[in-house]
């Protein structure tokens, strides 16, 4: 199985997101066999941002980049991705990343009968951290965000990791902490 491993995080060995990707990675490890792990840390390595430049493919290293990027993307069975909460949605490193996969005519294209997605297939393990709690929160632009953008290249369901409350006391960090990693996905899916 090759699995795409993303993290955002600009907290470091503070961060959250960090700890419970890597938790989620660690146990696909731990169960199944023959894991192939790609790492990006889009924070000690950011993509540069979507630009008319780029369209026109005028940084050849850039565009050499952004096709990795997509490859990574189309070759992975399974996504796993820290996505903290920052200012109500996802870090733009990680919007980043999204611009460059999220692509016409590679992950989804436009028909007489509306958008298909072309990325469908995979599983999307999202770990989710915040600061507040926002589970059916108007406010949440980072959980809806990254369904709606998984849906539109065809990813239907997304699986979620979440820590919320982060910020709200100390006990509150370690209890979410503890809840999420009590419910981490398994790397088989159980039989629907
Ligand atoms: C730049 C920044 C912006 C943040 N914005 C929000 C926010 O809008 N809402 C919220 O609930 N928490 C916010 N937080 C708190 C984070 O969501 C929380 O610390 C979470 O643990 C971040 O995940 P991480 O530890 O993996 O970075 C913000 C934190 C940072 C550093």
């Amino acid at each position: 199985m090759k699995l795409l491993h993303l993290d955002a995080s600009v907290l470091g060995e503070n961060s959250v997101s960090r700890q419970l990707t890597a938790a989620v990675v660690a146990r696909f490890q731990a169960q199944a066999d023959d894991v192939q792990v790609t790492y990006r840390d889009l924070d000690a390595n950011p993509l540069p941002h979507l630009r008319s430049g780029s369209l026109a493919q005028l940084d050849a290293a850039e565009a050499t980049e952004a096709e990795k990027v997509m490859e990574e993307f189309l070759a992975a069975d399974v996504l796993v991705i820290g996505a903290p909460m920052y200012n109500f949605t996802i870090p733009s490193t990680l919007k980043a990343w999204i611009d460059r996969v999220a692509v016409a005519g590679r992950t989804f294209k436009y028909t007489e009968a509306g958008a298909v997605g072309l990325a469908g297939g995979k599983r999307v393990i999202v770990v989710s951290s915040r600061g507040g709690i926002y589970t059916d929160s108007p406010a949440d632009f980072q959980e809806p965000l990254l369904r709606q953008l998984f849906a539109f290249m065809g990813i239907n369901e997304i699986e979620y990791v979440r820590a919320e409350g982060i910020a709200f006391s100390p006990k509150h960090r370690e209890d979410a902490i503890a809840a999420a990693l009590a419910s981490l996905p398994d790397a088989e899916l159980a039989a629907a």
